[in-house]
């Protein structure tokens, strides 16, 4: 949280500044412990957005940690005041760019479930390169996760949805599984636009073999 939207005094304030995780070095992995005093499974929500699905499931799966990672400084802090005011402790957020942080600062096997909800389309064909998804996102993904580890990807946009495939169908050392429908399952900012108007939404369940 940036000293600009930071109070303090202010007992959320306070709060929501230690929900951001800001790494000591950025050219070390980072040491679970720092970010987590308890050792639990880690879950990332990677471009977490306003937050609305990592604190539904942190609430949800308290026996479990969850880490934001989000590039946009009002969204982290928005993220970062919600997990206070529900005194969400397995909630930590982090404003890096989401392929650093899965290439060079978590650590390999460290995480559970990689959650990557409504990724930037990035629709015009020059603009590709920019998507997520690619295949050396995968390789690092797969480092990331540890034994059984799982990637759940969602979007609203079936040519985005055709690229993943294709890059998914590539993906050396993972195997896609079913996601039956959970008729109750949080869902994202983004999520809930795209049902309220009636949207379909394609999704991928990966797990790492
Ligand atoms: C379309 S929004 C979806 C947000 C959220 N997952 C949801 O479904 O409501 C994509 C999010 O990813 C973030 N983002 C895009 N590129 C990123 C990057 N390279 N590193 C971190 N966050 C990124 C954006 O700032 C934005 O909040």
């Amino acid at each position: 949280m940036s000293e600009k939207d930071h109070t303090p005094g202010d007992p959320l304030s306070e709060a929501a500044k230690l929900i951001e995780f800001v790494p000591e070095n950025f050219f070390k992995r980072v040491p679970m412990e720092e970010l987590f005093p308890r050792t639990a499974p880690l879950e990332v929500d990677i471009g977490c957005g306003e937050g609305a699905f990592i604190a539904a499931m942190a609430e949800r799966h308290s026996e479990r940690n969850f880490l934001g990672i989000e590039r946009l400084l009002g969204r982290v802090n928005t993220v970062s005041r919600i997990a206070a005011h529900r005194r969400l402790t397995n909630v930590r957020v982090m404003r890096v760019e989401s392929a650093y942080v899965v290439e060079h600062l978590l650590p390999p096997g460290s995480v559970s479930v990689a959650h990557v909800l409504f990724p930037d389309p990035w629709p015009k064909r020059y603009h590709h390169p920019r998507r997520l998804v690619q295949d050396a996102f995968m390789v690092a993904l797969h480092g990331l996760l540890g034994p059984g580890g799982e990637l759940r990807a969602k979007t609203d946009d079936l040519p985005y949805f055709q690229w993943m495939e294709k890059v998914f169908a590539k993906a050396a050392g993972f195997e896609r599984v079913e996601w039956p429908e959970e008729a109750d399952a949080p869902v994202t900012n983004f999520e809930r636009r795209f049902l309220n108007k009636g949207l379909p939404i394609y999704r991928a369940r990966l797990r790492k073999i």
